[in-house]
């Protein structure tokens, strides 16, 4: 089964064509980075209004590069969770090829694209699985126990581990996003040269907590000010070891407390580099605990990993039908 995934959920406008839930035959992203970056974050109205401009070209290129219309058997789209706006232009597009090509539809959760996104990687997980999904928007725990069976475990009480990246490289004068400029900065530096609180939530075990780490960079900032070279270097491989702790500590938890063999990365955040090479430091020191990082380009957002997930559902009879609406809040478990 070959299916086409359209995922413009947030600020990537992306199209692909996956096979069997395993190949991918195409796979376009167009970025709305520079657009959004002179406001230092996403502006919601100019997201829907580039989706609007993009999304054709984008499809058009996914479906061309995977042999044409007559090629797609089934169209998954994202529908939820995101931004509305951004969520509806994805919809309409898909909703509109499944009706002019006569195809099933089905509407897919995008946290679920991305615990599925590493099946697309050259180890796909077997079932269960431990998912930590962190984002821009989310950072969750979750038990997957087949296609389609999640349970979340925990999650983030504030902001999630992306904004954690993006609001403290703000507070540093970074450039959005965050994540990239605080990873590549951080390279350089000490992550033991300043101590931040640990982003835990003392007593609720799986919960995270990251709004305390970013108002003591604040408080770091303001002491200070902003450092330069070395010290600059120091201080964002400080605060990015703070986050990647707080998320390791929980999920090995997790993973161990559940007695589940695997961990899987997933979301933009799994693309930091500390992050990816500290879970596999950590499992060399647990038995029985693998941990899967998939490559980069499938931790940040496409639409390949939303094929995926769409396959799975067509294959346990999910359809959606004109009614389809974008569901901002949409919970997956
Ligand atoms: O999954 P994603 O592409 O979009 C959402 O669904 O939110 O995640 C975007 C988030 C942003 O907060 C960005 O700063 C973060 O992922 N990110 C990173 C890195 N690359 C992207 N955070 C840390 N290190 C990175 N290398
Ligand atoms: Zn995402």
């Amino acid at each position: 089964m070959r299916v086409l995934g359209i995922e413009t959920s947030c600020d990537e406008t992306a199209a692909a064509v996956v096979e069997d839930g395993r190949r991918a035959l195409s796979d376009v992203v167009a970025t709305q980075i520079e657009l959004h970056r002179r406001w230092g974050g996403v502006v919601p109205e100019l997201a829907s209004r580039a989706h609007v401009v993009q999304v054709i070209p984008v499809v058009e290129e996914a479906v061309a590069t995977a042999g044409g219309p007559a090629a797609i058997d089934a169209i998954a789209v994202t529908s939820g969770p995101g931004l509305v706006g951004a969520l509806l232009v994805g919809v309409q597009v898909a909703k509109a090829l499944a009706l002019a090509w006569d195809r099933p539809l089905v509407g897919v959760n995008h946290l679920e694209g991305h615990l599925l996104a590493a099946f697309l990687g050259e180890r796909p997980p077997a079932f269960p699985f431990l998912g930590l999904v962190v984002s821009g928007g989310h950072t969750s725990l979750y038990a997957a126990r087949g296609f389609g069976e999640y349970e979340l475990l925990g999650q983030t009480r504030d902001d999630a581990a992306g904004e954690a990246f993006d609001k403290g490289a703000k507070l540093l004068g970074l450039p959005y996003p965050g994540g990239v400029a605080i990873d590549r900065l951080a390279r350089t530096g000490d992550p033991r040269a300043v101590r931040f609180p640990k982003a835990v939530v003392k007593g609720a075990d799986l919960a995270f907590s990251f709004s305390g780490l970013k108002t003591a960079l604040r408080h770091e900032v303001q002491r200070r000010g902003v450092p330069e070279g070395q010290a600059l270097a120091d201080l964002c491989a400080s605060y990015q070891e703070a986050i990647v702790e707080a998320l390791l500590q929980k999920a090995f938890r997790a993973a161990r407390r559940l007695q589940l063999p695997r961990l899987v990365l997933a979301g933009g955040v799994a693309a930091n580099g500390r992050l990816r090479a500290a879970a596999q430091e950590r499992a060399a020191t647990y038995e029985d605990l693998e941990v899967i990082v998939p490559p980069v380009r499938l931790c940040t957002d496409n639409a390949a990993m939303i094929a995926v997930a769409g396959t799975h559902a067509l294959e346990r009879g999910l359809r959606a039908g004109r009614e389809l609406d974008a569901d901002p809040a949409w919970r997956l478990a």
